[in-house]
């Protein structure tokens, strides 16, 4: 499989339905219409959507009844990003090879942008449950994951104790609370939520979860090298930004030799819970796992 050609293919399909739900709108209030868009479709992995699509399908053999979730899912990191770069938070300028979002449109309108985006997540997410065949309660199983892993119990938790932890005592507790809850907190949803709308049984949501939570840390201590060395041009975000805002990072605590071998030791336990799926049909999320692992942007 080529992993880099099924991401893209994915990622088209996700940007395709995005452009339905959040349109260009001549309507009073279509500035903040056009903040969201500049943002969302300002370029993006489309991680999390993917993972939610792929899980869904790894399940039960197509995405579309994840669609909306993935949807929703994509608007709220989104809207955590916009709000993630404001000067009171981590102050950056560059989000996805573009300026962010409050230097184009102004700290208000970024404000109300990042929350038309999450009150439009959950719109969408709603709006899924029409097209689901598997059944009312499954889908609203798979909204409430998505809804406690991004807000206080998940990311808005770990963003709060990130904020705080400028000019830190050296906490090892403390940063793996920021890790599992600002970032891979969402990612084990992604992967859970697409689980559940697909009818997964408990024994496949328990190996898709570990799957999820190993390569969500693994993704954060890769963001946080990519911090100190990476190219800005192919992460579309200025390097640097941990150190200026002094941030406890796995860097920081660990130095870069032992963040290298906790990437190396967290990819190895996500394989492990693919363990028992089919080889050929969870290849992509190994192929996954080691991408992320090692990836540059
Ligand atoms: C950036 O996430 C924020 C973190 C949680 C580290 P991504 O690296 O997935 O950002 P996009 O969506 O590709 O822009
Ligand atoms: C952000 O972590 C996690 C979010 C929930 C947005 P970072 O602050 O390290 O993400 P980047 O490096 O700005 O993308
Ligand atoms: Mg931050
Ligand atoms: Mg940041
Ligand atoms: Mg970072």
């Amino acid at each position: 499989m080529d992993i880099i050609n099924e991401l893209a293919k994915y990622k088209k399909i996700i940007d395709i339905e995005l452009e339905k739900v959040i349109p260009n709108t001549d309507l009073f209030q279509k500035k903040v219409f056009e903040a969201m868009r500049y943002s969302i479709f300002a370029g993006g992995k489309r991680l999390r959507p993917i993972l939610t699509l792929k899980t869904c399908e790894l399940i039960c053999g197509s995405y579309e009844e994840a669609m909306n979730i993935a949807m929703g899912i994509e608007m709220i990191h989104t809207y955590s990003l916009i709000h993630d770069d404001l000067p009171a938070m981590d102050n950056d300028d560059f989000r996805r090879g573009k300026p962010t979002n409050h230097r184009v449109f102004g700290e208000d309108i970024a404000i109300l942008a990042g929350d038309g985006l999450l009150n439009l997540a959950y719109e969408t997410m709603l709006e899924g449950i029409s097209l689901n065949k598997i059944g009312l309660e499954k889908h609203i199983l798979a909204i409430k994951e998505v809804s406690r892993s991004a807000g206080v119990f998940g990311m808005i938790g770990g963003q709060t104790v990130d904020i705080q932890s400028k000019d830190d005592v050296i906490e090892e507790k403390k940063l793996a609370f920021i890790h599992q809850n600002k970032t891979s907190a969402l990612i084990e949803a992604s992967i859970v939520s697409g689980a559940i709308v697909a009818g997964a049984n408990h024994e496949q949501i328990s190996f898709l979860r570990g799957y999820g939570q190993s390569i969500g840390l693994c993704f954060q201590i890769r963001d946080d090298i990519l911090d100190r060395i990476g190219d800005e041009k192919a992460l579309g975000k200025n390097t640097g930004s941990d150190e200026t805002n002094n941030k406890l990072t796995y860097l920081s605590l660990y130095g870069m030799e032992n963040s290298v071998n906790e990437i190396q030791r967290l990819n190895i336990k996500a394989m492990e819970s693919l363990s028992t799926f089919d080889e050929k049909e969870s290849m992509f999320f190994k192929e996954l796992a080691d991408y992320l692992a090692y990836r540059k942007s």
